[in-house]
């Protein structure tokens, strides 16, 4: 039998971002899933309600942190994985095609040779199809690129946390325009979750309430199977992709795209100081 494992969720209202905290069962042993830190761009200040209310909530019920898992590289958001693993530790992943990612907005940002870009920042990397232990849960994960290159599903028990391949069955899919993203390899990626199992849970990373509606962030793969408006009622791969690539054509770039890549490719790490002591970010000019 498959366990069905605690999902908590908290959604961050300025990105529009889902994070998760995943627990066994069975035990103590909990996951956090694609934590946010607030940034306010316009003023350079970073603080950490967000994650504190994660904190606040794995402390309370005296629940053991084992792993910090980012399904992506975010261009929307910037992770606060590092500050929660300060306080409660465990291990912090991304899928092993994070060394692409790094070595393309490695070049974007000119960064200098101390930037690694063999994903040594993290400490696991995940391959398709490895499996990790939440206490007794076991997890696994399916590698989906398309939206970036380094996308992974993670499934844990009968639940699987999407990231940005898919969203709810009326918000469709991600877009699949950023460097080193692709739209028919993200309709491949989301046929792989279309042949999990019908009654198995999806968590999505985003809702943005398409048509009014109140956010959600929970579906499951028949509902996305039968309804999904970009992938549902067997859209095939030549129309998702005339639709996808039309679409991305209409979208701004994300607000704090800049400031997440730089971050998160550094595992959510900041530049170093600079010799008055003070961090800095760049903004690259028409290189975007
Ligand atoms: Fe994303």
């Amino acid at each position: 039998m498959t366990t069905s494992p605690t999902v908590v969720s908290f959604f961050d209202t300025a990105t529009s971002t889902i994070s998760y905290i995943v627990k066994d069962p069975a035990s103590t042993a909990c996951a956090v899933i694609d934590s946010v830190l607030d940034f306010d761009y316009a003023a350079g200040k970073m603080t950490f309600d967000g994650a504190d209310q994660i904190i606040a909530h794995i402390r309370d019920n005296n629940w053991r942190l084992e792993w910090l898992i980012e399904t992506h590289v975010h261009a929307d958001h910037l992770s606060a994985a590092p500050y929660i693993q300060q306080k409660l530790g465990g291990k912090l992943g991304i899928g092993d095609q994070i060394c692409l990612v790094q070595d393309t907005f490695g070049k974007i940002f000119n960064e200098g040779t101390d930037f690694q870009r063999d994903g040594s920042q993290f400490d696991r990397l995940f391959k398709e199809g490895d499996t990790y232990k939440i206490g007794n849960l076991t997890a696994h994960t399916l590698f989906t690129p398309g939206h970036t290159p380094a996308d992974m599903v993670h499934v844990i028990g009968n639940a699987a946390f999407v990231g940005d391949t898919l969203f709810m069955p009326d918000g469709g899919s991600a877009r699949a325009d950023f460097p080193g993203g692709d739209a028919r390899t993200l309709y491949r990626s989301i046929q792989r979750l279309l042949l999990l199992p019908g009654e198995m849970r999806l968590f999505m990373c985003h809702d943005y309430g398409p048509n009014g509606r109140d956010i959600q962030w929970e579906t499951t793969v028949a509902a996305e199977r039968d309804h999904n408006i970009h992938v549902g009622h067997g859209t095939d791969e030549d129309t998702f992709v005339k639709m996808r690539e039309a679409r991305d054509k209409t979208l701004s770039m994300p607000k704090l795209i800049i400031p997440s890549l730089q971050v998160n490719m550094r595992a959510g790490k900041l530049p170093p100081e600079e010799d008055n002591g003070t961090t800095y970010l760049k903004v690259p000019i028409n290189s975007l």
